[in-house]
């Protein structure tokens, strides 16, 4: 853990989150030298969030009760485990997933964004890896000069995986189902939190998904629904 220099609200876009948690600057920008004070570890953690997340959601807040009560959970659970082991930080590790569903443009990817700058103000550390389904079934492809395996690690070994648009491809081929089932099934053994989106209305799940997919994707996951008409559409819709 690096020691991060005080932060400028502005250049992260903070003031509405810090506002909405009501987190003061000066807590955020507080301690002198110590890298693993909460502060440190925040402002660590924010300048990490702003590298994952696209330049569009780069101001997101999370205004979901399930998404924050998700977050809750996984913020004690991590500062249990350090209590109990004794460790210098807090880190995110273990936990629950979430799958958010819900139509084109209600939100759910804002929502994740918002989630993963939320977690970074906790002063809790996670390491993130953000795609959507599409860019890492392409990133995992077998070609030359790429250990697919070693790429798919990366993914698997996440401490907290963003898996945005999971079922959005037309027409699921045997590649993208080995690799849902590779994935979700190591996850779901190792219960590592993973937070899911999806355009699928839950009882397509099963056929686009399969079942021995859908099954652990029950067990581990909290489902939150989204509804409502197509945001980017504004007053169109
Ligand atoms: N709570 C919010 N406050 C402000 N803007 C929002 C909010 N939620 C969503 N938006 C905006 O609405 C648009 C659609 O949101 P988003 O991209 O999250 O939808 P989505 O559910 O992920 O859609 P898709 O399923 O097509 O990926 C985006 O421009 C996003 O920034
Ligand atoms: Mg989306």
């Amino acid at each position: 853990m690096q020691w991060t220099p005080p932060i400028n609200p502005k250049r992260y876009h903070l003031e509405q989150l810090l506002a909405a948690r009501g987190v003061s600057l000066d807590w955020l920008n507080s301690g002198d030298s110590d890298p693993y004070c909460p502060a440190n570890i925040a402002r660590y953690s924010i300048v990490a969030a702003s590298k994952v997340v696209p330049f569009h959601y780069r101001g997101a807040v999370t205004d979901s009760p399930e998404i924050l009560g998700w977050l809750k959970e996984l913020v004690d659970h991590a500062r249990e485990i350090q209590a109990e082991r004794g460790a210098p930080v807090a880190s995110v590790t273990q936990g629950r997933s979430l799958l958010l569903l819900g139509p084109t443009g209600t939100g759910k990817t804002h929502q994740t964004y918002g989630a993963i700058r939320e977690l970074a103000l906790t002063g809790v550390a996670a390491t993130w890896m953000v795609t959507t389904a599409a860019d890492m079934y392409a990133a995992l492809r077998p070609r030359h000069g790429i250990d697919s395996e070693a790429e798919f690690r990366r993914y698997r070994d996440a401490s907290v995986l963003l898996l945005d648009d999971l079922g959005a491809e037309r027409k699921p081929t045997e590649f993208t189902e080995e690799i849902n089932f590779r994935l979700i099934n190591w996850r779901y053994e190792n219960h590592k939190p993973t937070l899911i989106t999806s355009n699928l209305v839950p009882k397509e799940i099963s056929a686009r998904l399969g079942d021995r997919v859908t099954s652990r994707l029950i067990e581990m996951c909290q489902r939150v629904v989204f509804k409502g008409p197509d945001r980017r559409r504004g007053e169109a819709a």
